[in-house]
């Protein structure tokens, strides 16, 4: 399955990532994290990613093309993928279905999980990232076992740099912008499945598996 995670910054796309791809078996494509590791490494990718994210706008679109362009031809991702957080302008969902008739592939779903807007800041400041293995926690309705440590591998939990009250609110303006056309553009091409994101994680996961259930 070649599926795409569509939602505003904090509607739980790396939350359900998570679990599709362990019960999926998909490569998980986060174009987030592919720049936060660049970052961290300290690439030129990274260097260039860097100012764009601290201020919460869009990295360019050639940028971001380019290194999904690059994962999408990797082996690992002949049999399906999980695109999480990519596209985000038309301008990238344009080349992707470039990329795919390219290689004789098409998208088979886009998941798109919808929450109501009031919800996501508080989402996105609660959040809390494990340093080590990458997995997500929110302080109130995701909590640790134990307070700052991750249940999976004990590493240490963060706060992603851009999680602060001002860089969200700038997050949740350009990204709100960008998703209305682009969820037109899906809804045109009859891919767009909505996912009422509102309720427990367990519940939002209840209802992609389902949809996937539909799949071949
Ligand atoms: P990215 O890392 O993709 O961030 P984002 O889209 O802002 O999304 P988030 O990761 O913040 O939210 P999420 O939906 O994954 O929510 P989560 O599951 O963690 O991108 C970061 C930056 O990189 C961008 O700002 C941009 O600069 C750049 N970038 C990335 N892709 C780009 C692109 N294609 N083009 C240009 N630039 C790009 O959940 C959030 C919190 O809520 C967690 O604490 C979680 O535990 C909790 N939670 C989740 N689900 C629920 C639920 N159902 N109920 C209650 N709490 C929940
Ligand atoms: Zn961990």
């Amino acid at each position: 399955m070649n599926l795409i995670l569509m939602g505003l910054p904090g509607a739980g796309k790396g939350t359900q990532a998570e679990r599709i791809v362990e019960n999926y078996g998909l490569p998980h494509i986060s174009t987030g994290d592919m720049f936060r590791s660049a970052i961290k490494e300290g690439t030129e990718l990274g260097q260039k990613a860097k100012s764009y994210m601290d201020a919460g706008n869009l990295v360019p679109d050639e940028v971001t093309i380019g290194i999904v362009r690059e994962r999408l031809g990797k082996d690992d991702c002949k049999k399906g993928f999980l695109l999480d957080g990519f596209p985000r302008t038309v301008a990238q969902a344009e080349a992707l279905e470039q990329i795919m008739s390219d290689s004789d592939r098409h998208i088979d779903a886009v998941l798109y999980i919808d929450v109501d807007q009031n919800k996501l800041l508080k989402r996105l400041t609660g959040r809390r990232v494990c340093s080590n293995c990458g997995a997500t926690y929110h302080v109130e309705f995701n909590p640790p076992k134990e307070p700052g440590k991750c249940d999976k591998c004990g590493g240490e939990l963060k706060q992603r740099a851009d999680d602060s009250e001002e860089t969200v609110s700038a997050r949740l303006e350009v990204n709100i912008k960008q998703q209305k056309t682009l969820l037109d553009f899906y809804r045109d091409k009859g891919y767009l499945r909505t996912i009422d994101g509102n309720q427990h994680i367990d519940e939002v996961y209840d209802s992609i598996s389902h949809i996937l259930g539909s799949f071949p």
